[in-house]
């Protein structure tokens, strides 16, 4: 993959940077989460310190092709500045006369954030000739085309991959790092590997379960998704989150772990909750017997603990996706107890995927005691499927 170095002395030169910026945000749009805009920072540094032109783009959300005020950058613009400690002109627009005016009045050094790219609806259209379209305008904005939006990569974009095609194109500092960290998990990962994964949803991670099951020497499931493996087995779950139409592939999954001798652990207990509130009455029972009119919100201490000490006793550990409802102080034991153990362990840890990078960092741990923390979410677990992901094939060979 090319380097940033590779594009040669970028003093005077316009740099286009896409960055992952697709922070959460509360209802009175503060952030609540700036790591993504702290990863950006070295590679923002470096094109910095070179004496470029730094023009940002990004997206936030899923505007779908429209304005929308709710989607605006601004917050982002704003902590960008203060990260950076300068000021960050905010364009209003990302093609349009703005973006061009604030480029044509920046000096070396400069940054120039564009709006959210997704306003306009070529920027993801299915269609390559309006991406294409598209990217031939981002273009014309630059001299050369830096990658660093690794949370992105995963999609067919145009500011993502079309673009890419049109300019001298680079990998920045974050996406390699992404790629070097998370490749400690694909290619030949030291022994025990150990997977842990949660989240609301076995559909999301049907492609990374196939994939780990020949990889992998542990699967520990936890989260939402990991009531469907109990009612595959058979036992009552109540009202916690279920997929009906993934039983069988998870019955599937199940028998190859069998066959393929990987441990494949499910919770022996859980908390459940009478409501989905944050008040909800909670008792912890087993994982077999949970009350038809309750509903399970995260794993119990007994399975915590059993998970930690597989955890302990790995070489690499991957965890995607929290454990139960963490946003719910009395839900987010068992995620806390898996971030403990991921930060005690001795083994390379990677957390992958925007929701338990989030969980970690808002449940105070302490990031660098950490292998690595994705800002990849989707992008991440697409990684650790082992699929070949467009934004990066298309910066040339790994
Ligand atoms: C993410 O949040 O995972 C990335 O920013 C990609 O966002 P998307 O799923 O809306 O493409």
């Amino acid at each position: 993959m090319r380097t940033i170095e590779d594009l040669g002395n970028l003093e005077g030169k316009t740099v286009l940077v896409r960055s992952d910026f697709n922070v959460p945000l509360d209802d009175q749009r503060v952030i609540t989460d700036d790591g993504r805009i702290r990863a950006a920072l070295p590679t923002l540094n470096k094109l910095i310190n070179a004496n470029a032109k730094v023009v940002v783009m990004a997206h936030l959300g899923r505007p779908k092709g429209q304005v929308k005020p709710e989607f605006s950058l601004a917050p982002v613009a704003d902590r960008l500045s203060e990260l950076l400690n300068r000021p960050v002109r905010l364009a209003s627009d990302t093609i349009g006369e703005d973006a061009h005016r604030a480029i044509a009045a920046m000096s070396n050094g400069d940054v120039v954030l564009l709006e959210n790219v997704r306003f306009d609806k070529r920027e993801d259209s299915k269609d390559d000739a309006q991406r294409a379209e598209l990217a031939a305008e981002y273009a014309k904005l630059a001299d050369a085309f830096v990658s660093d939006g690794f949370g992105v990569v995963h999609r067919k974009q145009a500011s993502v991959y079309d673009v890419a095609q049109l300019l001298p194109s680079a990998a920045g500092d974050l996406v390699f790092k992404e790629i070097d960290s998370l490749s400690k998990a694909t290619k030949n990962p030291a022994r025990p590997y150990t997977v842990v994964l949660g989240g609301s949803k076995v559909s999301d991670k049907l492609g990374v379960i196939d994939n780990l099951l020949g990889k992998a020497d542990r699967l520990l499931i936890g989260g939402g998704m990991g009531y469907t493996f109990l009612k595959a087995q058979g036992y009552e779950v109540g009202h916690s989150l279920l997929e009906e139409d993934q039983i069988d592939a998870v019955k599937n999954y199940m028998k190859r772990a069998q066959e393929t001798g990987v441990e494949l652990l499910l919770p022996v207990d859980v908390v459940i909750a009478d409501k989905f509130a944050p008040d909800a009455q909670r008792k912890v029972v087993s994982a077999t017997e949970i009350p038809a009119d309750w509903e399970a919100l995260d794993i119990g201490p007994k399975t915590a603990e059993l998970y930690a000490q597989k955890i302990a006793d790995s070489e690499t550990v991957a965890w995607n996706g929290p454990m139960g409802v963490f946003e719910f102080e009395a839900f987010a034991e068992g995620t806390k107890a898996i971030a403990q153990a991921m930060q005690d362990a001795h083994g390379f840890t990677i957390v992958g995927g925007g929701d338990s990078a989030s969980a970690v960092r808002n449940l105070g741990f302490d990031e660098s005691k950490f292998g690595h923390i994705s800002t990849g979410g989707g992008a991440s677990l697409e990684f650790l499927e082992g699929k070949t992901l467009p934004g990066i094939a298309v910066l040339g060979d790994e």
